[in-house]
């Protein structure tokens, strides 16, 4: 069974739950955010170790910015320390650290860190690893249009599909193969809404911070068992 397993090149995840899961324990919500970072390492190794070429994760959607200050804050703060406690890692395990997003609502210090951790392992090529923050599909698909208008105002034609990606925050990076979402909701949430046009959905009951390798492997057997046919017969 293990042998023959399809291996995904790229695995998206809503890694969701973290409030819910805090609340059953009686804590507050930044606990279950805290919580979360251990799953993502967990998710870490496991890509690393499968050989899964690229993994994104929806951190922090541009929704996001409207709950209380607090919480907010403190989700930065764990950014900011998760990128300089992993760095070395990254560069040890052969990691491409990437943000994507609208950068220009973060602090100038997480922009900074940001930069300089995604300068120093931009030669890595085990796994891109790639953190949406501050994201959302819609405002990508905006950025994109906009930008492309900007480059070509004095000779505006009809587009390709082609030149979208091209323009989008994500270009270069091939669409996810299997989106997992944990915590039991079936919804995008306004995530990667053109890139994951033909991309394999998997929905998890599992609160974020109980996610670990074994959920990820049955995430990824699902996966192999799908037939995707992209709108052709076979
Ligand atoms: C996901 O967990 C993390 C973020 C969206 C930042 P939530 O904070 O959404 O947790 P629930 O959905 O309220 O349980
Ligand atoms: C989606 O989760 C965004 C992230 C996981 C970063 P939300 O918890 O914000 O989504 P909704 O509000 O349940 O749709
Ligand atoms: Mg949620």
């Amino acid at each position: 069974m293990e042998l023959d397993i399809k291996v995904p090149q790229h695995v998206t995840i809503i890694m969701d739950g973290n409030g819910r899961w805090a609340k059953m324990r009686g804590e507050e919500r930044l606990f279950g955010h805290k919580a979360g970072t251990d799953s993502v390492r967990a998710c870490v190794e496991y890509a690393v170790e499968k050989g899964i070429r690229y993994l994104s994760l929806f951190a922090f959607s541009e929704e996001n910015w409207e709950r209380p200050a607090a919480e907010v804050e403190g989700l930065m703060q764990l950014m900011l320390k998760a990128i300089l406690e992993e760095t070395p890692l990254f560069q040890k395990n052969g990691i491409r650290f990437r943000v994507i997003g609208d950068f220009s609502r973060l602090s100038d210090k997480l922009k900074c860190e940001i930069d300089e951790c995604m300068k120093l392992t931009e030669q890595n090529g085990v796994l891109d690893l790639i953190v949406f923050l501050s994201y959302s599909g819609k405002w990508d698909i905006l950025q994109a249009v906009n930008r492309y208008i900007a480059d070509n105002k004095d000779d505006l034609r009809p587009i390709t599909a082609d030149t979208i990606s091209s323009y989008l925050s994500t270009a270069g990076i091939p669409d996810p193969d299997l989106l997992v979402r944990t915590s039991g909701e079936q919804r995008i949430s306004n995530y990667m809404l053109w890139q994951t046009a033909y991309t394999e959905y998997y929905f998890t009951e599992v609160l974020w911070p109980d996610f670990r390798k074994p959920h990820f492997q049955a995430a990824i057997e699902a996966f192999s068992r799908r037939d995707r046919r992209f709108g052709k017969v076979k």
